[in-house]
């Protein structure tokens, strides 16, 4: 039976700032962010957008009364959750008006999280192939004002819905994976920025995907050349870059130049929106499927999920016959291009707003936020959404 991708679709908060402006604010030279980095514009999350109502708002633009009725496992992956205990999935499920008779729930490791729900959500279809899935990734990242990893922050969600005979994208049975117990990127529950060792984070990505790589050739005797193109977590877009460069000299000129070239589209919304953690390999995959327009039903992807402290997978999928037409290429562009460019100093009065954690009451005017549905304020502890068409 194939099992994979029926829907994708993203939703990125309304805000981001110039890259080059935030380099001259920091005092470094823009070109370190643009090109040694690789970011041009990087996504400012309101206070009135969480990890939940970006997923919910990715998801929004997908679901139909079809899909509302078979849709019984949503798998939210994060390392931003609102809660330690309770799963945003349960929040989204609500806001989605989906079903009752639904498992929800979270996972978390680092980067990684999407992908585990993207595998546990193969698995419930084999078991039950009427089902759909909704695999949602949705992130915040945050280092720091005036940090090294500022420029790599971002904030953004990817929606996926998962079924049988999907109309996007096969996911193949094969894929290799490992984990390693390092401190290359972590962040304790005490923290809301992340605690990262940048060099050793880069060099561990770079060798987990060697790893990855050599035991997935050696698992289905594929070659580079059996792919059309290659998408790699992107933490920025220079990433990826480093971790395929040490492997083009093994590949004829040909493969070499495709999979550079095609790593380079898949860059495209990524350098808009920055590190939205365990969504950026899909958001990087959505990057390709909707602006690489030479991409032929039958080509194979390979996926690159690295997701820190540290779990890497390296798995496949293989396009369908009118992938294209299901795709929501249209909506994507203009939810980028009507987002709105706040000045570094209003980014810095976003980064700093907080949450009551006292008890206390907050609203906030929904007309701040365009988005369909927004956190409207907190009471008694309790985040309050709202989704301005119900
Ligand atoms: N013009 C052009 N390029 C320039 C330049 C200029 N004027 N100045 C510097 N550069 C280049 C540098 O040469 C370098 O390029 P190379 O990597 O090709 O050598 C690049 O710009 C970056 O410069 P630095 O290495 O000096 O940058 P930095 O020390 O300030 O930090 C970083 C970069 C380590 C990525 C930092 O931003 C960081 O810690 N980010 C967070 C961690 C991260 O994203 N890690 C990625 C792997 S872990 C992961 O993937 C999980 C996750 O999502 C976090």
């Amino acid at each position: 039976m194939k099992i994979g991708i029926d829907k994708i679709g993203f939703f990125a908060p309304h805000m981001y700032i110039d890259m080059v402006n935030l380099a001259e604010a920091r005092g470094d030279d823009p070109l370190k962010y643009t090109k040694g980095i690789g970011q041009d514009e990087m996504a400012v999350n309101p206070v009135t957008q969480d990890t939940v109502t970006m997923a919910a708002n990715a998801a929004l633009q997908l679901i139909d009364e079809t899909d509302r009725e078979k849709i019984d496992f949503v798998i939210f992956g994060t390392e931003t959750g609102i809660d330690h205990s309770k799963a945003g999935a349960v929040y989204v499920n609500s806001l989605l008006g989906l079903k009752k008779n639904v498992r929800a729930i979270e996972t978390k490791q680092a980067c990684y999280g999407a992908t585990a729900a993207i595998q546990l959500g193969r698995g419930h279809i084999a078991l039950n192939p009427d089902s759909k899935v909704l695999v949602l990734a949705s992130d915040i990242a945050r280092y720091g004002l005036a940090t090294p990893g500022e420029v790599t922050q971002g904030a953004g969600a990817v929606a996926i819905l998962l079924s049988k005979d999907p109309k996007i994208m096969t996911i193949e049975q094969e894929s290799t994976y490992q984990t390693d117990d390092i401190m290359d990127f972590w962040r304790p529950v005490y923290s809301d920025v992340a605690i990262v060792d940048g060099k050793y984070s880069n060099d561990k990505y770079i060798e987990f995907f060697a790893d990855v790589w050599s035991a997935y050739k050696e698992k289905t005797n594929r070659d580079f050349s059996d792919f059309e193109a290659i998408c790699f977590h992107l933490p920025y877009t220079r990433m990826g870059e480093k971790a395929l460069k040490p492997h083009l000299e093994s590949m004829s000129e040909d493969v070499a130049s495709r999979l550079e070239s095609n790593y380079k589209i898949s860059t495209t919304y990524n350098r808009l929106v920055g590190n939205i953690y365990t969504g950026s390999l899909y958001l990087s995959l959505l990057s390709l499927l909707e602006n690489q327009t030479d991409l032929k039903a039958g080509a194979r992807i390979g996926l690159y999920s690295y997701g820190s402290g540290s779990v890497g997978e390296f798995f496949t999928g293989i396009l369908e016959e009118g992938f294209r037409e299901h795709l929501n290429t249209a909506n994507h562009k203009e939810l980028l291009a009507n987002r709105k460019e706040v000045t570094v100093a209003e980014y810095e009065t976003e980064f700093l707003k907080e949450l009551p954690t006292d008890g206390s009451s907050i609203e906030y005017d929904e007309e701040s936020d365009p988005a369909t549905i927004y956190l409207s304020g907190i009471k008694d502890h309790m985040r309050q959404y709202k989704n301005k068409k119900s």
